[in-house]
């Protein structure tokens, strides 16, 4: 007879925590959606502002979720991983009632996401894929192995051996190229390497384009965190390497701005350039994210290209995210097969990317207000 009771009272206790939990499924919060938003606060937690992109990432996450209403508590990590795991356990014990994350290392921040999902905190990954956890709710980016495919065509255009509409251009080679590679901790740097390699590998198969080094793995391309210092180091090496005998580099595959600057850099400090039209011309080098530095360097002509990734969108999408989370409904997705954390699809939200070459950057980055025209003759934001 009292077993009978206690199981019954069992069974309504965990029925009562059910309802708690709303049933709505992970990160729906039952707590937050009677709330006003000004009783909610976002967490932020940005890697890096060594970068111009998370600075600007930040800016329009924060000043978005403030016209909503929200309090911010916006993070950055200086790319360092323990870092960024305190300020992410201090966001969820401070009481956050969202995250919105764009991890150092995807695969680092485990113990504090099940936190977060124990105290029934909805987990937006920014950009980068969170990996291996089961407590992430959304993924909002752009379209990554698109991002890659862009930047392989814009070789091949930069090279002359594809025309600006996409066709066949004249220009037959070969030419010597060199591959590099994102963070391999960054889930994106295997899409963007893919996404190049699968418009660069058909002109390397036909001998169109020659990898001189031999270095056409990602793990011999790849950049720890991205780092300007360890491109500009790979590039001087890859030169004494694989061009003391006075043949030399045409174009080199960059996966971000910080990583073109460090490779032109070291280009420039042996003799290439100073720019695209220079006698002894710099290779045609791209990018992505249209830093306002490249910018600059793509307009005076000296960096080829950039791929445009506009962070107010990405912003926007984020904020759409948390927003749809406490009000106890689930963000819209728009993808649901690609991004695989290792436990489970992540839905997603991902958003297009736009080619910037010097003519570019009027209409794409000016007219839209991404850049003023003063910021780009000065390579600085204001
Ligand atoms: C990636 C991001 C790129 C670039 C890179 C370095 O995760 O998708 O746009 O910003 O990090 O910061």
């Amino acid at each position: 007879m009292n077993k009978k009771l206690g199981l019954t009272a069992l069974g309504a206790a965990l029925a009562l925590s059910l309802t708690a939990c709303g049933g709505e499924g992970a990160g729906s919060n039952a707590n937050t959606e009677d709330a006003d938003a000004s009783e909610l606060t976002i967490g932020v937690s940005m890697p890096t502002e060594t970068s111009e992109r998370w600075i600007a990432d930040g800016n329009n996450v924060k000043e978005q979720l403030e016209a909503e209403g929200y309090e911010v508590d916006l993070q950055y990590a200086g790319d360092d991983i323990p870092t960024q795991g305190q300020q992410v356990d201090q966001m969820i014990t401070q009481g956050a009632d969202a995250l919105i994350v764009a991890a150092i290392d995807g695969t680092a921040l485990s113990s504090q996401l099940q936190a977060a999902a124990d105290a029934d905190i909805p987990v937006i990954s920014y950009d980068r894929l969170i990996r291996d956890t089961e407590n992430v709710d959304f993924y909002v980016s752009f379209d990554n192995f698109k991002v890659g495919v862009a930047q392989g065509t814009a070789l091949l255009t930069g090279l002359g051996v594809l025309n600006a509409d996409g066709s066949e251009g004249t220009a037959t080679g070969p030419f010597n190229i060199e591959l590099f590679a994102g963070s391999l901790d960054d889930n994106n740097a295997g899409f963007f390497f893919d996404g190049a390699m699968s418009v660069i590998q058909p002109k390397i198969d036909d001998g169109t384009l020659v990898v001189k080094s031999g270095q056409t793995d990602i793990e011999q391309a790849a950049t720890l965190r991205w780092a300007q210092e360890t491109a500009q180091k790979r590039m001087e090496d890859l030169l004494t390497g694989s061009y003391n005998d006075g043949t030399k580099v045409n174009g080199v595959l960059s996966p971000y701005d910080g990583i073109s600057r460090g490779i032109i850099t070291a280009l420039q400090n042996a003799g290439y350039g100073p720019d695209l039209a220079s006698a002894n011309p710099l290779p045609v080098v791209t990018g992505q994210d249209a830093e306002i530095a490249s910018v600059k360097l793509i307009n005076d002509g000296v960096q080829s290209s950039t791929i445009f990734k506009d962070t107010r969108l990405l912003a926007e999408q984020a904020v759409a995210a948390a927003t749809a989370f406490l009000e106890g409904e689930e963000p819209e997705a728009n993808d649901t097969e690609t991004y695989d954390n290792g436990v489970k699809v992540v839905p997603s939200y991902l958003l297009p990317v736009e080619t910037v070459f010097k003519d570019d950057i009027q209409s794409v980055l000016v007219d839209s207000g991404y850049w003023t025209a003063d910021e780009v003759a000065k390579g600085q934001s204001d």
